[in-house]
């Protein structure tokens, strides 16, 4: 029989399961339970609950009144890369506005850079992610953009988490400048071919200087003709048709979301919480611009994630306690939105239901903080709070 351990004098710990018994009301959807247990056996969540309640178990850890958390669900990166944005980030902190041209520069050193290179990078960032509290990646392809190349990013990608998404068409690849529609072709044709079989999702970056909305519907459509579901990279810089493509065809997740008009909103709220609005404030911070609302998207009954989108150009960070620190002070978040859109709202828009909660049956990705609640994760911005992370029910990380 698998031994079972009791994780016990758990301050206050968050489930994401407001039904368990003991939640306080007053918290909602967060579920949050104070003087509490929760017993790992496996893999998986046995039990959580008050401790006073607490099965009998072979092991046991007493984390002395701390408060233990999900682990973070990180939906949306880009790790996949080689070489180095710093110029053109010093050039943007003096001024020089972010395009999406600057992923030439990623996609001319990601070409050049060997398979272990690429994966030893991949590794480092989900490595760094974990010992910030991430126990799920999402990562795409998207600075290859030959069929070689984006084949070879998805296949380096999978050696380490199974949501890998397909972004051929992230950019217009150099060599079809001219031609963008042959490179539509490309993207919809042999690439996704070579593609698919390592990838879960497909994206595409629907925004001015990248690809159009009847460009980006049909690489999406592709995408899902070969069995993969759509996310999308939709008004970041400018408003634009991504919102709407992204509701209209189902798409997990909506992510930036920075430019919304009402119509937006709607559709997303309309969605009923198919399509979630990925939120990438990190994005906001490292190009200096406006983040987005999301208050206005909570207060529509949108359901809202927060992410890092780390890349080399636009968000260079893997740290979800930054982007849940970030949303409370400029987004309008609550503490507990904040927190439940960076566990909850993840697993949503990778259309997990294993991962994001703690309750009996979840895995058991679980994350401790030095510190009595997951509010401090706001109010002690740019402290490394993570203590201890489980993943599948082992200790994956200890400070
Ligand atoms: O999500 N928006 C498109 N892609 C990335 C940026 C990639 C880059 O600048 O290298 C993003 O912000
Ligand atoms: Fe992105």
């Amino acid at each position: 029989m698998t031994a079972s351990t009791l994780i016990t004098h758990i301050g206050s710990l968050v489930t994401n399961d407001p039904s368990l018994p003991g939640a306080d009301p007053a918290s909602g959807p967060l579920g949050l339970l104070r003087d509490a247990a929760v017993v790992v056996e496996g893999d998986r969540v046995a039990w959580a609950g008050p401790a006073a309640g607490a099965p009998a178990t072979d092991n046991a850890v007493d984390v002395g009144g701390r408060a233990l958390l999900p682990g973070f669900v990180d939906s949306h990166s880009h790790l996949v890369f080689a070489g180095d944005r710093t110029a053109e980030f010093a050039a943007r902190m003096s001024g020089r506005p972010y395009s999406a041209g600057g992923i030439r520069t990623t996609v001319a050193a990601t070409r050049a850079a060997s398979d272990d290179e690429l994966s030893a990078t991949v590794g480092r960032f989900v490595a760094e992610a974990l010992r910030q509290g991430t126990t799920t990646v999402e990562t795409k392809s998207g600075y290859g953009l030959t069929t070689r190349d984006e084949a070879r990013a998805l296949r380096i990608a999978r050696e380490h988490t199974q949501e890998t998404t397909y972004l051929g068409a992230h950019i217009v690849a150099p060599e079809f400048a001219d031609d963008p529609a042959g490179y539509v072709a490309l993207v919809t044709g042999e690439m996704l071919d070579a593609c698919a079989p390592h990838a879960r999702w497909v994206d595409v970056f629907c925004e001015q200087g990248a690809f159009d909305g009847d460009q980006a519907r049909a690489v999406l459509q592709a995408g899902q003709a070969r069995g993969l579901t759509p996310r999308v990279h939709a008004n970041q810089l400018t408003h634009g048709p991504g919102v709407q493509l992204a509701v209209e065809l189902g798409a997990a997740s909506a992510d930036h979301c920075t430019h919304l008009t009402d119509a937006d909103v709607d559709a997303l709220a309309g969605s009923g919480g198919a399509t979630v609005a990925t939120l990438l404030p990190g994005a906001e911070f490292s190009t200096r611009a406006v983040y987005p609302d999301a208050r206005r998207l909570l207060d529509a009954g949108v359901t809202v994630a927060l992410s890092t989108d780390c890349n080399p150009g636009s968000s260079f960070t893997s740290s979800m306690p930054f982007c849940v620190a970030v949303a409370v002070r400029d987004m309008g978040m609550t503490p507990d939105e904040a927190v439940h859109a960076a566990t909850y709202g993840g697993a949503r828009a990778l259309r997990r239901d294993d991962v994001g909660t703690i309750t009996a049956g979840a895995r058991a990705d679980l994350q401790l903080l030095d510190a009595p609640s997951h509010v401090h994760l706001a109010y002690r911005p740019g402290v490394p709070l993570t203590s201890a992370v489980w993943r599948g029910g082992k200790l994956a990380y200890r400070r």
